[in-house]
Formats: structure tokens, sequence, C-alpha cells
């Protein structure tokens, strides 16, 4: 039975959510594998509208574990408050496992996310100052509190005690605020981790069991791949790799078990926060494609700061198949470009007499470069009632092929609506 990896392929927000939503009554066990409540992903299902930041998405079936792995770095807080939010709306959580080993997010990682933002002035990365990248950090340091230690009062206590004297020093004498008190973070984080106590475990075991029993198992990427660490446009990238690599760590399964990596891709593409973005357009074009007004807006679920919008990059796109290993391609939101007549795919990349079918590696290049673009006709007809690929209006048929043959990989899904029946499936992905 497959293991698949369902990767945001672009800068994220690409309906990854969505997707493992329609997955996840074909799995029986989820794992978010990366990331923490930068993250947010919308679903829209017969239960009702979702913003999950912490929680995999595979939740509203009844009949599939869902794990929050090693990789994820977690705001106790946050996910407590996603918690009570599903639970109040009678949806059940008693299936939800917690890593042992996943991260804290804790309250000096959200000042000086904030702060370091800040002291960057002009040249700020944009972050969506939750404490990801310092949460991060303080991980690969080895001074990070873990899941696991809010269950242990001494292990707690000695941990916080010898890593909070040094944040203290960096909160007060470089940055001038307030010091943490000890006493007050540790309580606190000893009552999350009570509340916490029944769904934090070790999850080694569940997960090798299922490997084992052959289940379908999905891992839910956050993020997307041009944001990772690595590969993506660093440094306005987010602290973690969001792709295949990084599900395989993050859920702590061996790469010769993933069957398939699914590269969940946007129809155009956007982005939040700063960075280079070749196929970015302003003006009329960017106002049909941000759909201001309906639920699905080109505005982020986790700061509610307007994405920037424009058209496919299939350079990237392509890319992020290369270094991913992308062998299905989901094609989301391919009704936003219902009205539009003409449609640009980019290409290749212009830099001076040259041309490029990679990104360079560094954003002082790739803000340099021009996109080659190539036009399809638009189709003027309105998809979201489609249910087979037959359905579609033929231009649209061609575009969603010809970005598949750009991309290099077979074509698994494409979504027209936000709801869970408006996602065609054109070849068995699971
Ligand atoms: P994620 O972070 O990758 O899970 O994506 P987000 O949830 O942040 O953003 C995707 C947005 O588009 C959400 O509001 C979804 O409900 C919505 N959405 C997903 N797929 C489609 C689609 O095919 N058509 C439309 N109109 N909306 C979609
Ligand atoms: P989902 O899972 C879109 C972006 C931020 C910023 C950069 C670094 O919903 O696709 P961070 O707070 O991670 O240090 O910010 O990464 N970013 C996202 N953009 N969707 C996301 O998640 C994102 N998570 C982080 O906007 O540019
Ligand atoms: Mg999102």
């Amino acid at each position: 039975m497959p293991v698949i990896a369902v990767i945001g392929a672009q800068w994220g927000d690409e309906g990854k959510g969505h997707i493992v939503d329609l997955l996840a009554n074909r799995s029986r066990l989820v794992i978010r594998y990366g990331g923490g409540n930068n993250a947010g992903h919308t679903v829209v299902n017969e239960q009702g509208t979702f913003k999950l930041h912490l929680l995999p998405s595979g939740i509203f079936d009844p009949h599939t574990v869902n794990i929050i792995g090693s990789g994820v770095v977690i705001d106790p807080a946050v996910l407590l408050g996603e918690l009570n939010e599903l639970q109040s709306r009678n949806i059940d959580t008693s299936r939800l496992f917690i890593s042992e080993r996943a991260h804290v997010i804790m309250p000096y990682h959200v000042m000086e996310d904030k702060l370091q933002e800040q002291a960057r002035g002009d040249s700020k990365i944009g972050t969506t100052g939750r404490g990801i990248g310092p949460a991060y950090s303080d991980k690969m340091d080895r001074v990070g509190i873990r899941m696991g230690d809010l269950l242990h009062e001494q292990t707690l206590l000695e941990r916080l005690r010898a890593v909070l004297e040094e944040k203290n020093r960096l909160l007060t004498k470089l940055y001038g605020v307030k010091p943490l008190s000890l006493h007050d973070t540790y309580l606190r984080f000893l009552e999350y981790g009570r509340q916490l106590a029944d769904y934090v475990t070790n999850t080694h075991p569940i997960i090798h069991r299922a490997l084992q029993r052959d289940v379908p198992v999905l891992l839910e990427g956050a993020q997307g791949v041009l944001l990772d660490v690595d590969h993506g446009t660093y440094p306005y990238v987010t602290s973690s790799p969001p792709g295949a690599a990084g599900a395989c760590q993050g859920a702590g399964i061996g790469p010769t078990h993933l069957n398939s990596v699914i590269g969940v891709y946007k129809a155009y593409t956007t982005r939040v926060g700063e960075g280079p973005f070749p196929t970015e357009v302003q003006g009329p074009v960017a106002d049909a494609l941000r759909q201001i007004g309906k639920p699905w807006a080109e505005v982020g679920t986790t700061t509610g700061r307007a994405r920037r919008v424009g058209w496919f990059d299939a350079v990237m796109a392509r890319y992020a198949a290369q270094i991913n290993g992308i062998d299905t391609v989901a094609i989301t939101k391919l009704d936003v470009l219902d009205t539009l007549p003409e449609i640009k795919i980019c290409v290749g990349y212009k830099l001076h007499d040259a041309e490029l079918d990679y990104p360079p590696t560094t954003v002082a290049v790739l803000s340099q470069v021009e996109p080659i673009y190539e036009e399809m006709p638009g189709w003027q007809t309105a998809t979201s009632g489609a249910r087979r690929f037959e359905d579609l209006p033929e231009a649209a048929q061609a575009y969603v092929a010809r970005l598949c043959q750009l991309v290099g990989a077979r074509l698994g899904l494409i979504s027209i609506g936000p709801e869970r029946d408006q996602i065609i499936v054109v070849s068995e992905v699971l």
C-alpha cells in the first residue's frame, strides 16, 4: 500500500489542506511532518469550513489516525486553541497523536522572531512572526525544548533554566526588552503539557506498525518547496525543509518507503512575504487572480496579509519537481482563471543575453531575470461544476496538460473549487 507525500510545490498556500482532506478518507494515517503554525490550511467539507495551523487535515475523517510528527514545531497555546475549536464543532480529535520529539515554540522564540524582523528593517523577510525560525535554530543548536519535556517537571525546569538565562540576556542586553520569568514560563508550559498529555507519545511505533501492515499513509506538507531552507529563494525562505526529503525526515520514514510525491500547484502563482517573484503581476490581472471578497481570496490564512500574485512559473515549477521527485501533479484553483481571455505561462528566464531553464541560486540574480512567456487562450467559461476531465472546456484541458508537460510529471488531480467534491481525479493517486 502506498506512502504518499503531498507537498506544496510553489511558495505555499497551494491548497494542500484541501487535497489532503480528500485523500484522507482513502488513507488510514496522515502525518503532518514539518513547519509550525506559520501554516494555514483551509479545509471546506460537509462538516464546515476550517482553518488549520497545526492539526493534520485528515482530522475530519473518522477512520484516519493523525500524527503531528517529529519535524513539526508546536506552539502549545495555538494547538490547544485549535483542538478546542474543533471539539466545540463536534469534530472527534481522539485519533490524534503528537510526537514527543516535536519541538516547542517558546515565548522567547516569538519575541525573537518579531524583534529580529524589526531589526532587519528594509531587508526583512516578512516572516509570519510565529517564532518558527528561532525555534528551528534552537533545535539545531541543541537547546530546544521538546513536547515530551513538557510531561516531565524536572527535565522541563532544568532545560528551561539553562536556556532562559541566555535568552533573557539576549532580550534585555541586545533588544532592550523585559526578561521572561522562569517561574511563570515553567508553570505555563507545565500546564500545557498537562492539557496535551493524552496526545503526546512516542509516535514511532504507530508509524512503524502502519508501514508493516501496509496501510495507506499520507504525509502532509506545510509551506512550499520554494521556501525550502536549502533549495528555496534563500534568505526569503522558512526554516525547515517542506519537500519530500523533509517529509521522510520529519515523519521518521525512510525514503525507500515513499511510493509517490504529489506536488500541489496552483494554476497560477502566489507568494506571501518578501523575496523575488519573477512572474508577479499588478493591475487588472492581479485583481482577477486575487478574488477579493471570495472565501478563497488570496489573503493569508495565518496573518491576513494580501498575497502577491502572478502567472504560473514553469521554471520554478519544474525545478520544484526535480528536487523533490514529484511524479504526480495536483492543479488547484483552476476556476480562478475562468474569466481571463488569455493566460500566460513563464517557460524560461532571460538573463542579459542568456536564456535559463532553471532558477539562479541567488536572489540578487533571480531579481534580474525576465520571464519568457508563452500565451494560451482562456476558456471564459465557469469550470467549478466540472466533475470529470472531459467536462472542462478544451482550452482548460489544454492549459492543464501544458502545465504538466512543462513540470515533467503526470496529471493526478484538478481542483476547481474549495469544496471536497470539487476535485477531479484524473488518475488514481491512492
Ligand atoms: P494550503 O496552505 O496549501 O493548504 O492552502 P490555503 O488553505 O492556505 O489556501 C488555499 C485557499 O484556496 C483556501 O482558501 C482553499 O479553500 C481555497 N481553494 C483550494 N482549492 C481551490 C480551488 O480549486 N478553487 C478555489 N476557488 N479555491 C480553492
Ligand atoms: P502554508 O502551509 C505561505 C512564508 C512567510 C515568509 C517566509 C518565512 O499555509 O502553505 P516563517 O514565519 O516561516 O519564518 O516565514 O515563509 N510562509 C508561508 N507562506 N504559506 C505558508 O504556509 C507559509 N509559511 C511560511 O510568509 O515569507
Ligand atoms: Mg496556507
